[in-house]
């Protein structure tokens, strides 16, 4: 158990988009206790304050003058069994994916479809990260917090947490206040599978029941297809979010492109991948300074040859302009910039 601190610190290894930048300050935890005895000391000297987790989400346009903290709060806590369902507490610096491989492992349901998916626990309950057809926010519990203006300690019900498409109360009305350290989440011990995303078809029509573990093996594979490996080309995963429109708006588009991609939200709106909006604009595979846009998935940014910040930055206005020119429509960064 130890608070350890680091000055100047090298960014590199906690940004998957590989920027070189440093923070004046960098201070990983194991405990709670530890988190709350570090915000005291650092509500004294009044530094601003950055927590992350694997940093697959953000892109760091300078160097952090303040303090950046990371959790190393790490564990899987098994809760009671309520009939078919199952409760598991996890500490906030376990890496998402060895808690999904965990839960195939030991063929409970839930995350199944969140595999493969960059990051640490305590931002997945952030981000509400999402992926074919499944968002965290559906399994989620509760959410332990500790805020940071007063270092109490404040558990969410996931009622409160106001999850939406790539949202959350911690993205928005409460952005910056509080840091999450645990996470509950509602697994099954019986089937209940998810398999409407196009590729994952294919495994309901093989007439099974499958496994947790042959999901996972699925969406990894389907994963690996599609994006870009963090270690071997930097990104952070998407980089806009899929913009959802008036029904009107995607009607005039389908007149012109009858094949427009599109997914039903509600009576009046329609959510279009940007992807296509931005392959549509002739982006795919495109490059500016070190920064593309990656070949397989245009939704995706990739720091292909020692991009900087400005190369990523001015590429994703770039891009959005094109996509507003062409189509009028707007389209958004899901990456938080610091
Ligand atoms: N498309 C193209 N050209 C391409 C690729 C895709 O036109 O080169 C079109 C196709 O019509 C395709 C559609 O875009 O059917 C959707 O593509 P895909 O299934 O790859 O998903 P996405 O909407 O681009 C979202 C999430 C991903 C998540 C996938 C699967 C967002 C911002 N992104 O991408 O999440 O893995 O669905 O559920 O919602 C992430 O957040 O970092 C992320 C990777």
């Amino acid at each position: 158990m130890a608070i350890v601190r680091y000055n100047q610190y090298d960014l590199r290894k906690h940004n998957t988009f590989g920027m070189d930048v440093k923070a004046e300050q960098f201070i990983t935890y194991d405990t709670v206790d530890e988190l709350i005895a570090v915000l005291a000391e650092i509500r004294q000297n009044g530094k601003p304050i950055l927590h992350i987790g694997g940093g697959s989400n953000l892109l760091f346009t300078k160097n952090f003058e303040g303090v950046v903290l990371h959790s190393n709060i790490k564990f899987i806590e098994y809760n009671i069994q309520d009939g078919e369902e199952l409760k598991v507490r996890v500490g906030s610096g376990i890496v998402w994916d060895d808690f999904c491989a965990e839960m195939a492992r030991k063929n409970y349901y839930g995350s199944e479809n969140l595999s493969y998916i960059p990051g640490e626990v305590g931002a997945s309950a952030v981000q509400n990260i999402g992926a074919y057809g499944v968002e965290v926010g559906s399994i989620i519990q509760e959410v332990e917090t500790v805020e940071i203006a007063t270092g109490c300690q404040r558990v969410f019900q996931a009622k409160d947490c106001a999850y939406g498409y790539r949202d959350s109360v911690f993205k928005n009305r409460l952005l910056g206040k509080y840091i999450v350290t645990a996470v509950v989440f509602r697994l099954s011990t019986v089937p209940k599978v998810h398999l409407d995303y196009g590729q994952l078809k294919e495994l309901r029509e093989q007439n099974i029941v499958p496994s947790a573990q042959m999901i996972r093996d699925a969406v990894i594979t389907i994963r690996k297809s599609k994006l870009p490996e963090p270690e071997e080309l930097g990104s952070a995963g998407s980089f806009f979010k899929n913009p959802v429109v008036p029904k009107v708006v995607y009607e005039d588009i389908a007149q012109a492109y009858s094949n427009v991609p599109h997914y039903i939200v509600d009576e009046e709106n329609v959510k279009i991948p940007a992807a296509w909006l931005i392959e549509q604009c002739g982006w795919k595979g495109k490059t500016h300074g070190g920064a593309a846009v990656y070949e397989k998935q245009p939704l995706i940014l990739v720091n292909k040859n020692q991009a900087t910040p400005t190369d990523i930055i001015e590429l994703a206005d770039l891009v959005q302009q094109s996509v507003f020119e062409k189509f009028h429509i707007h389209i958004y960064p899901e990456v938080n910039y610091i």
